[in-house]
């Protein structure tokens, strides 16, 4: 059963975002899926809360231990620290990382990722992958992070706009594969892009 960790010690990067959209794509792809909410803060669990049940099933766990579910997603809190990253390592298939394309958080990531590397997490046997989040096009930000991609190992496999849809969609416990595509076209074609890589 594949394991994805949603990770980045920089709060307000999107971990909950990206682990609750996630966990809403896999379960319309017809597979269990179990979020683990590790953020003492539940979001993750409060979101899950306002999901209305004729969406599809989502099982919450607020703990580490694996459910036997065909996805298990886990939603890390800000400041975790690199040891408990490492506890989890055994049963993680997928690492990723969200990343707010601002020239402080993109320093911030790469100490985080040069830490990563001291604990030998960044060649371990499971795929890692960042992803930009709240990508503003055209703008300065923009520009920081092309030149972050080109020194980078680890691939950029989806860069996710800044849009309002994802704070109205988890407002209603939902998720942008949830929403019309009439109405988050954009959105939806650069989740594919990370459902490609997960599934690739
Ligand atoms: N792509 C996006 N477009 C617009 N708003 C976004 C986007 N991604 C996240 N947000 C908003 O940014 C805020 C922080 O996102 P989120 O809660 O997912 O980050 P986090 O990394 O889980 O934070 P924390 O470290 O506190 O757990 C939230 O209000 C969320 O709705
Ligand atoms: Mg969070």
């Amino acid at each position: 059963m594949p394991t994805v960790v949603v990770f980045n010690p920089k709060g307000g990067s999107g971990k909950t975002t990206l682990s609750t959209n996630l966990a809403v794509a896999l379960s319309q792809q017809g597979k269990t899926v179990t979020l683990h909410d590790l953020d003492p803060q539940l979001s993750s669990s409060d979101w899950l809360k306002t999901r209305k049940e004729h969406q599809q099933t989502i099982t919450l766990s607020t703990n580490e231990s694996l459910t036997g579910s065909d996805w298990e997603v886990f939603d890390t809190p800000a400041g975790w620290p690199i040891d408990k990253l490492s506890a989890l390592a055994t049963e993680m298939q997928y690492l990723i990382i969200p990343v707010l394309p601002s020239s402080l958080d993109i320093k911030v990531s790469v100490r985080f990722l040069m830490s990563l590397n001291k604990a030998d997490l960044l060649n371990g046997g499971w795929k890692i992958a960042m992803v930009a989040n709240r990508v503003k096009r055209s703008t300065i930000s923009q520009r920081t992070l092309d030149a972050f991609l080109h020194h980078l190992q680890i691939p950029f496999v989806a860069q996710l706009g800044d849009s309002q849809n994802y704070v109205k969609a988890a407002e209603r416990g939902m998720g942008i594969m949830d929403l019309p595509t009439h109405r988050v076209k954009r959105e939806q074609i650069q989740w594919q892009k990370l459902l490609a890589w997960l599934h690739g």
